[in-house]
């Protein structure tokens, strides 16, 4: 079966063909099969993955010990809309044991599901309307969150929804600050005193290749937070679990209120959770006297809490952190060695597992700074590599994620990849 025909197919059946917004891109890749690093397309074309599906494979494609873990509890197993379950219930006791900021735990099935719950809870805590979000950041596809993320240049921080459809209301309750900038937060709140119910960020926010967070900044997001009353939200979909148990917070020692937590925590598996503080967590309706309604048919579902429990497992078990990022600084290394040695003005960032070379120098702080990127030349860099059977997925600035199954060999063939491409765009 080749693409053309497939999508075409698809298109007849679904709005352009896919079931997800940016999945339709050029090269257009049809996957037909994944194992450990690798991605095989529907012509038989093999790709060492690094797109890893936005980010959720962390251990590597079809891991055995998860899937078998899902296989054991399907046997079994039903979906009950009844109760809780022990599986439930240990998932919830893992998450308690190792996120610093998950006193309770609510199960999710999608990281969108989890920012519009913690964002619907800090409304009903604290009995505010406005919540603060930062340019650039991705938080879900749901009205509270969808706005001012990959903006173009003159819109940044100006009023940008991000979908057709939204309520006006909805849009102007969520303001839009710079990330890293301190005094920005600070004059936000005052012109907003006593409205902001929340402020919600990626703790490095990775939907923009790889922006790390100066400790003043969050620290001083903690303190301004507590002073004002306001919850602060980290959502780490992406970070939990891929850079730590405990996600970013355990490693930068800063505790939120509330907590977001999807992608890696399952391998690939569909389940996500929102956890955080009692005081704030008890405000949702599946604690009697809850106002916050809280529900889902499908939350809780085996197949999710089997595949969850199995990669804390491992994770407590085998030296996944240890290699993923041990391997991610070689990629880290090598490409930029690679970038300066043929000549090309090139930036790498990224954290453990994560790489980005941005195809630009000097400082990155915030969304603003990346306007400097050569988006052109970051494309031409990411088909050429794609071209080379190494999947980075082909929209400026995306990061790239190691997986617990890439070998050092794999590396070694990645960057001699890359110095071809490179040579390529050079010449
Ligand atoms: C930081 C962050 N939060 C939330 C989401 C939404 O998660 P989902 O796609 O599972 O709804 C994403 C998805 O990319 C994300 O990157």
């Amino acid at each position: 079966m080749d693409v053309e025909n497939l999508l075409v197919r698809s298109e007849k059946v679904t709005p352009g063909g896919v079931h997800s917004n940016t999945r339709r891109i050029e090269p257009q890749i049809m996957p037909k099969k994944a194992y450990g690093s690798m991605l095989t397309d529907i012509s038989g074309k093999e790709y060492l993955d690094y797109h890893a599906a936005f980010g959720p494979i962390v251990l590597g494609h079809s891991y055995s010990k998860v899937v078998d873990a899902v296989k054991d509890q399907l046997g079994e197993h039903g979906l009950y809309g009844v109760g809780v379950t022990e599986l439930e219930v240990k998932t919830c006791e893992k998450i308690v044991e190792h996120v610093p900021s998950a006193e309770k735990v609510l199960i999710t099935n999608s990281g969108s599901e989890s920012t519009f719950h913690a964002i619907r809870v800090s409304r009903a805590f604290t009995g505010r309307k406005k919540i603060i979000k930062f340019q650039g950041c991705y938080h879900g596809w749901h009205d509270y969150v969808a706005r001012n993320m990959l903006s173009e240049e003159k819109m940044i921080g100006k009023r940008d929804p991000g979908s057709a459809g939204m309520l006006d209301e909805v849009i102007d309750s969520t303001l839009v600050c710079r990330f890293n900038d301190l005094d920005d937060v600070e004059n936000m709140i005052k012109a907003n005193r006593n409205e902001v119910a929340a402020i919600i960020l990626e703790p490095i926010p990775h939907n923009i290749g790889n922006v790390m967070p100066t400790m003043e900044f969050l620290k001083g997001l903690r303190t301004i937070t507590e002073q004002n009353g306001i919850v602060l939200i980290f959502d780490e979909v992406i970070t939990g679990f891929r850079h730590h148990l405990g996600g970013y917070q355990a490693i930068c020692g800063i505790t939120p209120d509330l907590t977001t937590l999807g992608k890696a925590i399952a391998n690939g598996f569909p389940i996500a959770a929102v956890c955080g503080k009692s005081e704030i967590m008890d405000s949702f309706s599946t604690r009697p006297g809850g106002t916050a309604l809280f529900a889902g048919t499908y939350n809780g579902h085996v197949v999710g809490t089997a595949s969850i429990l199995a990669t804390i497992d491992i994770m407590e078990k085998e030296n996944v952190h240890e290699h993923i990022n041990t391997l991610g600084e070689k990629l880290r290394m090598g490409i930029q060695e690679i970038a300066d040695r043929v000549g090309l003005e090139v930036t790498v960032k990224g954290f453990g597992s994560i790489f980005v070379p941005y195809f630009m120098s000097g400082e990155i702080n915030n969304y603003e700074d990346l306007m400097r990127e050569d988006t052109e030349m970051d494309l031409k860099f990411r088909r050429g590599m794609i071209e080379k059977n190494i999947f980075m997925f082909p929209i400026p600035m995306k990061r790239n994620h190691t997986n617990f199954t890439l070998t050092k060999k794999d590396v070694d063939i990645t960057l001699q990849a890359t110095e071809d491409v490179m040579k390529d765009i050079k010449k």
